[in-house]
C-alpha cells in the first residue's frame, strides 16, 4: 500500500457490492485532489448521485467530478455511449455554468436507438433498458459502431436519426483517438488520475452473479482495458460499500430482510434506482461477499457510505425491541448495539462499529460518508 504523504497516488473507486454503494459521493468528496477523473466502463445505466448544498445532481455518463472546476473528465474506450443522452447531459451541466474539460474516446462503442428497443426483450434479468447489453454484444461480435467510425460516415448514413446525428456532431469537439495517450501525457506531467467505476463487483460480467449481471467489467481489470493504461499506474484501489446491501433488478440478495425492515431501510436510505426509479431490495451486509470483492479487486482501502442511514436504522429497530447487525465471514449473524451520529459526526460507538467491520473484512476503512451532502465525509487514514 502506498502511504507517501508527499505524493498523492493515482486511484480508482470501485463498487464492492451490487452498484449504488455511493461511489459518486466518494468521487466528489476526494475529486478536488485529482486532475483527471475517468469512467472506464458502463454507460447510461449508471445513476451517480451527488448532493451539494441541498442540490441533487444525477450523472449517468459524465464522471461525477464534473462539478469541480477545471477537471479533465474522461469517458474511456471501455464505455458505451448513448450520444443523445450524453449530449443532453453535457449541455445541462454547461448550462448550469460548470467548467470541465470533457475527453471522449473515439473507440467507445455507440448505443444506438435499436439497442434500447431490444434491451430486456429476450432476457428476464431486469436490466435498466438503456441498451447496454445489446451494445456490448455488438462490440464483442465485431458489429459495433465506434464513435470515431460514426463520425467518419457521411452525414445521415447508417440509418441514423437526425437527433443522433446532431448529438454526435455536437460531441465531436470532445473526441480523441486514444484516451490512454491523453492520460499518459497528463500523468507524465504530474497530474493525478482518479478512475471512477460504475455498477459494482457483484454485477461484473466475469466475477458477478451471472447471468444477473451487467455487460461490462466494473472490477479492477476494467480500469486498464477501459482506459488504455498499465496496472502500475494505479496505486490506490478503493472499494466502496454500504453497511447493508441493496440490489435493483433480478437476482438474489444474500441475506434478505423481513418486509418491515426492508421497507424501513429503503425509506431511510432513499433506496430507489437513480436511473429507473425501481425500489431496491435490502439485505444484511455480507462480509464473505465483501472479502471476495477485496480479493477480486485487490482493494488497498475501503470507503464506507451511508453510516448515518444505518445508525438511524439501528435506533428505529431498537425502539421495536430488535437488534440488527451483519452476517460475518462464516455466515453467522452478528448483532450490534444501536448507535447514532453526534451532530452528524462519528462518535465512539460508531467508531467501534467501523473497527469491528474493518477487522472482519481485513482491509482498512479509509473514508466514511456520514450523509448525502459533500461536506458529510470523514477521512480516517
Ligand atoms: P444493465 O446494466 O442495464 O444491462 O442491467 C443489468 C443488471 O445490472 C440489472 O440487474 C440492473 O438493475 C443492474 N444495474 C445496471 N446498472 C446499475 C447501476 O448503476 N446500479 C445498480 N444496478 C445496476
Ligand atoms: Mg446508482
Amino acid at each position: 500500500m502506498t502511504h507517501d504523504y508527499y505524493k498523492l497516488p493515482n486511484a480508482c473507486i470501485i463498487g464492492a457490492q451490487y452498484g449504488d454503494e455511493g461511489k459518486a459521493k466518494i468521487v466528489d468528496a476526494i475529486a478536488s485532489k485529482y486532475d483527471i477523473i475517468a469512467r472506464y466502463q458502463g454507460g447510461s445505466n449508471a445513476g451517480h448521485t451527488v448532493v451539494v448544498n441541498d442540490t441533487k445532481y444525477i450523472f449517468h455518463q459524465i464522471p461525477s467530478a464534473a462539478l469541480h472546476p477545471g477537471k479533465t473528465v474522461v469517458i474511456g474506450n471501455g464505455c458505451v455511449v448513448d450520444a443523445i443522452a450524453l449530449a443532453k447531459e453535457v449541455r445541462q451541466l454547461q448550462g448550469l455554468g460548470f467548467d470541465f474539460k470533457l475527453v471522449l474516446s473515439g473507440k467507445a462503442h455507440l448505443v444506438r436507438p435499436y439497442h434500447k428497443e431490444i434491451d430486456g426483450k429476450d432476457t428476464k434479468i431486469g436490466t435498466t433498458k438503456q441498451g447496454i447489453g445489446p451494445a456490448y454484444a455488438d462490440k464483442v461480435n465485431r458489429k459495433g459502431v465506434r464513435v470515431k467510425d460514426y463520425l467518419a460516415l457521411p452525414f445521415g448514413a447508417d440509418n441514423t436519426t437526425p437527433e443522433e446525428n446532431e448529438a454526435l456532431h455536437f460531441l465531436e469537439q470532445f473526441v480523441v483517438e486514444d484516451v490512454g495517450e491523453v492520460i499518459a501525457q497528463l500523468t507524465n506531467s504530474g497530474k493525478k488520475l482518479l478512475a471512477e467505476g460504475a455498477q459494482g463487483t457483484m454485477l461484473d460480467i466475469d466475477h458477478g452473479d451471472y447471468p444477473f449481471v451487467t455487460s461490462s467489467s466494473p472490477t479492477i481489470g476494467g480500469v486498464f482495458t477501459g482506459l488504455g493504461i498499465g496496472p502500475k499506474q494505479i496505486d490506490d484501489i478503493i472499494g466502496v460499500f454500504k453497511p447493508y446491501v441493496t440490489r435493483v433488478g433480478e437476482g438474489e440478495v444474500p441475506y434478505p430482510m423481513g418486509t418491515e425492515e426492508d421497507a424501513l431501510l429503503r425509506e431511510l436510505g432513499g433506496e430507489y434506482g437513480a436511473t429507473t426509479g425501481r425500489p431496491r431490495r435490502c439485505s444484511y451486509l455480507d462480509i464473505k461477499a465483501l472479502r471476495y470483492a477485496c480479493r477480486v479487486n485487490g482493494f488497498t482501502g475501503l470507503a464506507l457510505t451511508k453510516i448515518d442511514v444505518f445508525a438511524e436504522f439501528t435506533q428505529r429497530m431498537a425502539k421495536d425491541g430488535q437488534l440488527v447487525g451483519y452476517v460475518d465471514k462464516n455466515g453467522y449473524k452478528t448483532l450490534i448495539k444501536p448507535f447514532s451520529l453526534k451532530d452528524g459526526h462519528l462518535g465512539e460507538d460508531a467508531y467501534r462499529f467501523i473497527w469491528q467491520l474493518q477487522r472482519e473484512i481485513g482491509v482498512p476503512i479509509k473514508y466514511v460518508s456520514t450523509g448525502a451532502d459533500r461536506s458529510a465525509f470523514a477521512q480516517l487514514l
